[in-house]
């Protein structure tokens, strides 16, 4: 088995998650076991010397980005810093020496995309996303199959974990907007700067990226009409609520036979719908074609957990032979496991 050697950029709430699974795992049994030809050689960090949750070797652990991007034994490099600076330039190098780059980077891609894939391509390499939309929920993993033979016309739903938490808690217990985004903060959803969440731009960046995938040809983010979530107080939670109605940043892109619809605003979703469920960070994302009719995902939008598994299913993706071995082993485990299954009391 070839050995993969690993280079991750950023170890924040994302990147100590990824640094998790693929050394110690997170229960005894969810640790890679056959998948440990993968390893991480070197971290990259602003601050090498701080203390951390995960123990990285002095060697390995660097703030120095060449030893990374420099470094002709590594082949994969995670990029979990987000951001445009300096995250843009580092990936661009990294495809450029030919390594097949990982990241979670909505921003970076909303806006850069097309170049970067282009650039991947010339080098004969992989640039995988699929962490950037939705943390947990396999959406652009499932648009890959979809489009296979159908044609995607809509894409819609709540695709920010930071802001549905604000609402959902906002409606639940009538709870003041600043205590609440304190404590999305605290459980690793919001962006560093969380004003990209509360103003839809996080949301909008996201959709970017879902409707370049599938309507062919990259959006332009900055034109997209977004409204945050900044406004809407207890009283009008208040309203909703008794109305029968929650409100969620819903994000919207359809397909029309003159052109594209695209927006991200608040709404109100009755609460008889699938939609007005989707509570705390999950996200759900629904998609709308000739033969599926109607598909929807849902599940943990953000997070460390849900999101590093994201990343770490892409990097088993790039060498697709894995994937199907642990394919492989869950159908044995099933007919050896079946008995006692059934005979637990
Ligand atoms: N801040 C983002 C969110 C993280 O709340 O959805 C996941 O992209």
């Amino acid at each position: 088995k070839k050995h993969i050697s690993i280079g991750l950029m950023g170890l924040g709430t994302v990147g100590t998650g990824v640094f998790k699974l693929l050394n110690d795992g997170v229960e005894e049994d969810l640790v890679l076991g056959e998948h440990n030809q993968y390893s991480i050689e070197k971290v990259l960090v602003a601050h090498p010397e701080k203390s951390r949750e995960v123990e990285v070797k002095e060697k390995e652990i660097t703030d120095d980005p060449d030893e990374l991007l420099d470094d002709p034994g590594l082949d994969v490099i995670i990029e979990l810093i987000g951001g445009i600076k300096p995250a843009r330039q580092y990936i661009s190098r990294a495809l450029a020496a030919e390594k097949h780059v990982i990241t979670a980077n909505k921003d970076l891609l909303a806006r850069h995309g097309d170049k970067l894939l282009e650039k991947a391509a010339e080098n004969g390499v992989k640039l995988l996303f699929s962490a950037s939309v939705a943390g947990g929920v396999p959406v652009i993993e499932n648009l890959k199959r979809i489009t296979g033979t159908d044609r995607v016309d809509e894409i819609a739903g709540v695709i920010n974990g930071t802001t549905n938490y604000i609402l959902s808690q906002m409606a639940r217990e009538e709870a003041d907007f600043d205590n609440v985004l304190a404590r999305a903060q605290k459980l690793g959803y919001a962006e560093s700067d969380p004003s990209s969440d509360i103003t839809g731009r996080d949301a909008v960046y996201k959709l970017t990226i879902l409707a370049s995938l599938v309507f062919g040809g990259w959006v332009d983010w900055d034109k997209i009409p977004r409204t945050g979530i900044e406004n809407i107080s207890s009283a009008d939670h208040h309203c909703a609520k008794a109305l029968g109605y929650s409100f969620k940043l819903f994000a919207l892109a359809r397909r029309h036979k003159k052109g594209l619809e695209l927006r991200v605003q608040p709404t109100m979703i009755p609460r008889d719908k699938l939609l007005a469920d989707v509570d705390g960070v999950n996200n759900a994302v629904k998609i709308v074609s000739p033969l599926h009719d109607n598909l929807t995902f849902a599940g943990p939008g953000a997070g460390r957990f849900p999101t590093a598994n994201t990343v770490v299913n892409d990097l088993l993706s790039l060498y697709e032979e894995d994937l199907e071995a642990g394919l492989e082993k869950l159908q044995e485990k099933a007919l050896n496991d079946s008995s006692s299954l059934l005979d637990r009391d």
